[in-house]
């Protein structure tokens, strides 16, 4: 009998000593073959920790990026190089170094969902899972200049209120697709469900939200809440996950047009192809990865 396309990456991910990464907005069948399958914070500290020497990164560029420059020594590889983040595009160093200039005492608080130069020009990363607590972390700072998500920015401001924020205005092409009566509609159809929200949403489809959480955080919270009923509203390639974890549970996308295009090039077939060829590889110049690894592992310490 023919071997299996997953029979076929079990063998070389052993013989390659690679360990599989996957994010939660990944196409199923790339998240059953994953080894640790999670948010960006949670793939961040996998990728550190690892004792592999591949890493098949299965997510968009900036998270192979990332767990390139937290193991400068392993080889990590990504198996679609067009997988990029439209929001970590809509930023430059240039324009960075711009607000900077004219807020010199601000602190520079960096959405990991962001290129390795623009990293390396700022204090501190963070995700959607440690925004507040990364924030609350900078005792010293009074004014932050937050990149380069508006809403998630907008959401931290929030929740943070002693410390004055200067928002880059960009955003997730796919999460702000998500409107609120799109949360309306479906709660006047499941009245009993729990609304979980990302926040790179809008503010007015944050404010419908019960719980506004990271992915990980989703797949937390479905598991140890006493509802049955949740209504989704990020990428949709998460309620795969959502799913198999709670198969006694019900999960409603608040918008099924909520795809993220980039996450949705990796395939099986790319996965066993870059296991083969081990391509193709995320590098990172090294004087860009030694001031951007500062900000990230500050993030991994808080
Ligand atoms: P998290 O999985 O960290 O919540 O991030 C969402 C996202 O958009 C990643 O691109
Ligand atoms: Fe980027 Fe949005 Fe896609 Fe995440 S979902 S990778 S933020 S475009």
């Amino acid at each position: 009998m023919a071997e299996s396309l997953t029979e076929k990456i079990a063998e070389l991910k052993k013989e390659r000593n690679a360990v599989i990464l996957v994010h939660n907005y990944q196409i199923g069948e790339v998240q059953d073959v994953a080894d640790y399958t999670g948010d960006s914070l949670g793939l961040s500290i996998e990728a550190s920790k690892t004792a592999a020497d591949v890493i098949v990164f299965c997510g968009v560029h900036f998270m192979a990026e990332t767990a390139a420059i937290i193991s400068p020594n392993k080889k990590v590889i990504v198996p679609d190089v067009n997988a990029g983040c439209p929001m970590a595009d809509m930023i430059t160093v240039e324009g960075l170094k711009k607000v900077k200039a004219a807020h010199p005492e601000a602190a520079v608080v960096c959405y990991v969902n962001s290129g390795a130069d623009i990293k390396a020009e700022s204090d501190i990363c963070c995700t959607s899972a440690n925004v507040e607590k990364i924030v609350r972390s900078l005792y010293d700072a009074q004014e932050i200049i937050f990149v380069p998500d508006k809403f998630l920015g907008n959401y931290v401001s929030t929740k943070v209120r002693d410390k004055k924020f200067v928002l880059w205005q960009g955003f997730c092409p796919t999460h702000v697709k998500i409107l609120p009566q799109h949360i309306v509609l479906a709660k006047q159809k499941h009245p009993e469900a729990k609304v979980m929200v990302h926040p790179e949403c809008r503010p007015e489809t944050i404010a419908l939200a019960d719980e506004v959480l990271s992915t990980g955080g989703m797949l937390k919270y479905a598991k140890k809440s006493h509802a049955h009923c949740f209504i989704v509203a990020t990428e949709i390639g998460i309620l795969y996950t959502l799913k198999k974890q709670n198969p006694d549970k019900s999960f409603y996308p608040a918008f099924s047009e909520a795809i993220c295009p980039n996450m949705k090039l990796t395939t099986l077939e790319k996965v066993l192809w870059s296991l083969e060829d081990l391509e193709t590889p995320v590098t990172v110049d090294r004087e860009i990865a030694d001031r951007a690894r500062v900000a990230i592992s500050k993030m991994l310490s808080v």
